[in-house]
């Protein structure tokens, strides 16, 4: 058989320091645990944009199509604030998210002990917090036609529109209740039912696919409370299940409860294709973060640890997984930190290769 392919695309920014700490990642698990990719690199993003004018050229999509998971880092930067929206670096990402189908988006929120006091929160309201958000990535209003700016009696409209199919609503739910199954059976599902009909649509549509799962509690909650329980007890949640802009927003504010963005992966999953893996994209939460990108500053766990989910969800192996996760937790544990985990008063930061190295120490000392 031949190995697994991995197309690795760093885009921008903070992106392409991150990627270079999760090959040496693969690399190890290549020369220690036999698992050996096939390792191609590409361009997304502002750097797609230099080198051909577009986001993400069709030879990097067609690619994207074929391998057996994506791994990306980051897109963006000021120096593209200016483009035309049509190619502006998000949009080279949201193309992948689109033409894969990557409808079930992944995005734990997961508080590790030795950052508990690093969430803006009281430390009994997040330690032990482990929920996982599953956003669907593929359709609503980040999608929905029509859209644009139009000029209506001499005055310009911004128009967008939230559109959901009962398919797309079920598809997703079907994604989290399963995920659900895997933890500890409950599942919140958030909407805005009280003013959109979207919500009234998406409430009864997942409320159908419960009947699949018994065994799952399900409650429904709308979108605005949810970011306040969120903030309030967010022990409460295990699954959220939510639609494709309450999600960007509600796991924006679900990762700054553990502390730090640069400690959140997340995998976008889509159908199986026909080897049985799921169409699959890993990346970390964060962004291209222009003010640090260059300096060896930025954190490479949430890149990491999105390797680490794919090899969970893609390649199945659980076990292997759960070792490069523990290493991450160890590093913390021993109190080595990159700079956004600093406390106002505490130690030197280590650099990006640093991390990656701490991380690398503890994989060995694994075996
Ligand atoms: C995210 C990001 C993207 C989104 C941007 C970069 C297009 O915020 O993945 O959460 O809005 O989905
Ligand atoms: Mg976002």
């Amino acid at each position: 058989m031949s190995n697994p392919s991995l197309l690795i695309l760093p885009g921008d920014g903070i992106g392409r320091e991150v990627m270079a700490e999760v090959r040496r990642i693969i690399d190890w698990f290549g020369a220690n645990r036999g698992l050996t990719f096939d390792v191609s690199e590409d361009l997304v993003g502002g750097a797609a944009y230099d080198a051909h004018g577009v986001p993400l050229h069709d030879d990097t999509m067609a690619k994207a199509q074929e391998v057996d998971a994506v791994l990306l880092g980051a897109v963006g930067g000021p120096a593209y604030d200016d483009l035309d929206f049509s190619v502006k670096p998000e949009r080279g990402l949201l193309r992948l998210r689109k033409e894969m189908d990557l409808f079930a988006n992944l995005r734990p929120a997961q508080c590790f002990d030795a950052l508990a006091d690093f969430s803006s929160l009281k430390t009994d309201i997040v330690s032990g917090l482990d929920i996982m958000i599953v956003r669907e990535l593929t359709s609503g209003v980040y999608f929905g036609e029509p859209r644009g700016i139009f000029m209506e009696d001499n005055m310009r409209v911004g128009v967008n529109t939230q559109r959901y199919t009962e398919a797309e609503i079920e598809r997703g739910a079907r994604a989290a209740f399963e995920l659900a199954m895997k933890r500890d059976k409950r599942l919140c599902s958030m909407e805005k039912a009280n003013v959109m009909e979207s919500g009234i649509l998406w409430r009864d549509v997942v409320t159908e696919v419960s009947k699949d799962y018994p065994e799952v509690a399900l409650s429904h909650m709308y979108a605005d409370n949810g970011a306040m329980q969120l903030v309030r007890a967010p022990k409460q949640f295990d699954v959220i299940y939510t639609d494709n802009l309450f999600g960007d927003i509600l796991s924006d504010c679900a990762a700054m409860l553990t502390g730090s963005l640069g400690m959140l992966p997340s995998a976008s999953l889509g159908a199986p294709m026909e080897n049985g893996r799921p169409k699959a994209l890993y990346e970390p939460v964060h962004g291209s973060a222009p003010d640090i990108a260059g300096q060896g500053k930025a954190n490479p766990s949430a890149c990491i640890l999105s390797f680490a989910m794919a090899l969970r969800y893609s390649f199945d192996q659980g076990a292997e997984a759960d070792r490069l996760e523990q290493a991450v937790q160890d590093v913390l544990a021993d109190g080595v930190r990159t700079a956004d985990l600093m406390q106002a008063d505490g130690g030197t930061p280590v650099s990006t290769s640093e991390m990656g190295d701490a991380v690398l120490a503890k994989l060995d000392a694994s075996l």
